[in-house]
C-alpha cells in the first residue's frame, strides 16, 4: 500500500515561493524528510494531479533511464495545476504541453529531433566554438573590470555571458539577446515580482500557463522571421539547421520547430546562467575557498562540477508510467505520474558525504544535475565548457569578493537560480 506524503509537507513543493526565498533551505528540509520518512510516496497536493515524489539518488535515475516505461510525452512534462491543464488543452487543440521540445517527446521521435543537433554539442562539434567561448569570458570579465568595484553579478553578468554564448551558436543577433533573456525570464519566473511578465498575475493558479502561452506566441513572431531568412540563405549555425531540418531528415511542423528555438534560447543558457550566479555567491560568502582555488588552479574543474551540483537549477520534471512498474517494492501503475526530483537526488545523503556542504574537491561527483537516461542534457558539454572557460580566466585575477547586499533566489519551483548577487570586488 503506497503511502500518502502528509499535504502539509508537500505542498510547499508546488509552490515557487517555497525555492526562491530563504536560498531554498525550506525546500531542503523539506525533501530531507521526504527522502528519509517518505522515500517513494504519494502527494495528493489540491488542485493538481495526484503523483509519486520520487526523491532519492537511487530512485531518480532508474526513472530516468527507464524512458520506455516512463515517458515524456504522456502527459504535462512540467508541474501544472489541473485547471492550467484544461487551458493547455484549450490553447492546443487538445495536446498536453504547449510546447513539442526534445523534452517532450519519446522514443523514436525523440531520436530523430536529437540527432538533429546533438553533433553541434558533441565535445568534437564544440571545438569549433572554444574561440566564441573564450572571447564571450573575456568581454564579461571586461565588464566587470569596468562596473568594479561593486555590481549585481546576476544581472550584469550571469544572466548575459551564458546567454551570448548561445545565442551567438543559434545565430541571434547580439542586439536581440536582451529581449530573448526578457522572454526566458517570464517564461521561468512567472511568480517572481522582479523578473515576471508585466501583468502576470502570480495569485492566478493558471498563471503559468497563459505566461507560457504568451511566451511561446512571442518566440514564434521572433524566430519566424529567422526561419524565413536561413531558408532562403542559409549559413553555418544552429538557426540553419533547424530551418532546413526536412533536408537533414527531420521534417518538423510550424510549432515543433518553434519549440526547438524556444528550448535553446531557454534551456541553452538560464541553467547555465543559475550555475555561474550561485557559485559567485558561494565565493562571496566563502573567502576560504576562493583563496583554495588561487592557490590551486588545477581544482576549477572539480569546483565546476560541485557548483553544478550544488546549484541544481533544474529542480523537478515529470514522468508518466506507461506501464505498471515495481520501483522500490512501490507497485507503480500504468498512467500514474511522477515528480523527478533532480535537486532532492544531487543532495541524497546516502549517495554524497555531507551533501550540504559545498566540497570543492568532491570526487566522485556523480550528481544528476543534467538528468540521465535518453533525455540527458543536450548541452552538459557546453555547460561545462563555459562555467571552466570563465572561471579559469576570473579567479587569478579575482583577489576579493564579498556580498554588498542582500542575495535573492528567483520564486520558481521549476528552474530555479539566484536573480540578485550584490557583490563588491577587486580584480587584479
Ligand atoms: C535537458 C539541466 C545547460 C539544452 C536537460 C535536462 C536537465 C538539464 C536536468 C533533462 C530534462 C529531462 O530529464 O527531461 C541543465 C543544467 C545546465 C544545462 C543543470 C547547466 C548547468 C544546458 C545548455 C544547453 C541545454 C547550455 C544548450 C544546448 C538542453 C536541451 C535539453 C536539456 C535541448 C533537452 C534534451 C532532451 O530532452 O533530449 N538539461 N542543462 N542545457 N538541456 Fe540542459
Amino acid at each position: 500500500m503506497a503511502q500518502t506524503i502528509p499535504t502539509e509537507l508537500v505542498a510547499p513543493l508546488f509552490n515557487p515561493l517555497t525555492f526562491g526565498e530563504g536560498k531554498r533551505d525550506k525546500a531542503h528540509e523539506i525533501l530531507r524528510k521526504i527522502r528519509a520518512d517518505y522515500p517513494l510516496a504519494k502527494a495528493e497536493v489540491p488542485g493538481f494531479d495526484p503523483m509519486w515524489i520520487v526523491s532519492r539518488y537511487k530512485d531518480v535515475r532508474e526513472v530516468l533511464r527507464n524512458d520506455d516505461v516512463f515517458r515524456s510525452a504522456i502527459e504535462s512534462k512540467t508541474l501544472v495545476p489541473q485547471s492550467g491543464k484544461q487551458l493547455v488543452a484549450e490553447f492546443t487543440g487538445g495536446e498536453k504541453n504547449i510546447l513539442k521540445t526534445l523534452v517532450h517527446m519519446d522514443g523514436e521521435e525523440h531520436i530523430r529531433h536529437r540527432k538533429l543537433t546533438a553533433p553541434e554539442f558533441s565535445p568534437a562539434g564544440l571545438s569549433k566554438f572554444v574561440p566564441q567561448v573564450q572571447e564571450s569570458a573575456d568581454r564579461w570579465i571586461k565588464v566587470m573590470e569596468e562596473q568594479g568595484p561593486e555590481m549585481d553579478f546576476a544581472k550584469e553578468v550571469a544572466f548575459r555571458y551564458p546567454l551570448e554564448v548561445m545565442m551567438d551558436i543559434v545565430g541571434v543577433p547580439r542586439e536581440e539577446h536582451p529581449r530573448i533573456l526578457e522572454l526566458v525570464q517570464w517564461f521561468f519566473n512567472f511568480a517572481d515580482p522582479d523578473l515576471m511578465r508585466p501583468g502576470a498575475d502570480p495569485t492566478d493558479p493558471d498563471e503559468l500557463v497563459k505566461t507560457w502561452n504568451l511566451v511561446n506566441q512571442e518566440f514564434g513572431k521572433y524566430y519566424s522571421g529567422i526561419i524565413e531568412d536561413r531558408r532562403s540563405c542559409p549559413v553555418d549555425d544552429v538557426a540553419s539547421i533547424l530551418a532546413n531540418s526536412e533536408k537533414h531528415g527531420c521534417p518538423m511542423d510550424p510549432r515543433t520547430m518553434i519549440s526547438y528555438f524556444l528550448i535553446f534560447s531557454s534551456a541553452g543558457h538560464d541553467s547555465a546562467a543559475a550555475t555561474t550566479a550561485s557559485s559567485m555567491w558561494y565565493l562571496a560568502e566563502n573567502p576560504d575557498v576562493l583563496a583554495q582555488l588561487r592557490a590551486d588552479p588545477s581544482l576549477v574543474p572539480s569546483f565546476v562540477e560541485e557548483s553544478i551540483r550544488w546549484a541544481s537549477p533544474v529542480q523537478q520534471f515529470i514522468r508518466t508510467a506507461a506501464e505498471d512498474y515495481e520501483l522500490n517494492g512501490q507497485q507503480i501503475k500504468k498512467g500514474d505520474q511522477l515528480y523527478v526530483s533532480y535537486f532532492s537526488a544531487n543532495f541524497d545523503e546516502e549517495v554524497f558525504e555531507d551533501p550540504y556542504t559545498f566540497t570543492v574537491d568532491r570526487r566522485p561527483n556523480r550528481h544528476i544535475a543534467f538528468g540521465a537516461g535518453d533525455h540527458i542534457c543536450v548541452g552538459s558539454n557546453l555547460a561545462r565548457l563555459e562555467l571552466k572557460t570563465f572561471w579559469e580566466k576570473l579567479i587569478p585575477r579575482l583577489e576579493s569578493v564579498e556580498l554588498a547586499g542582500e542575495a535573492q533566489m528567483a520564486n520558481s519551483e521549476f528552474v530555479c537560480g539566484p536573480k540578485k548577487v550584490p557583490i563588491r570586488y577587486k580584480l587584479s
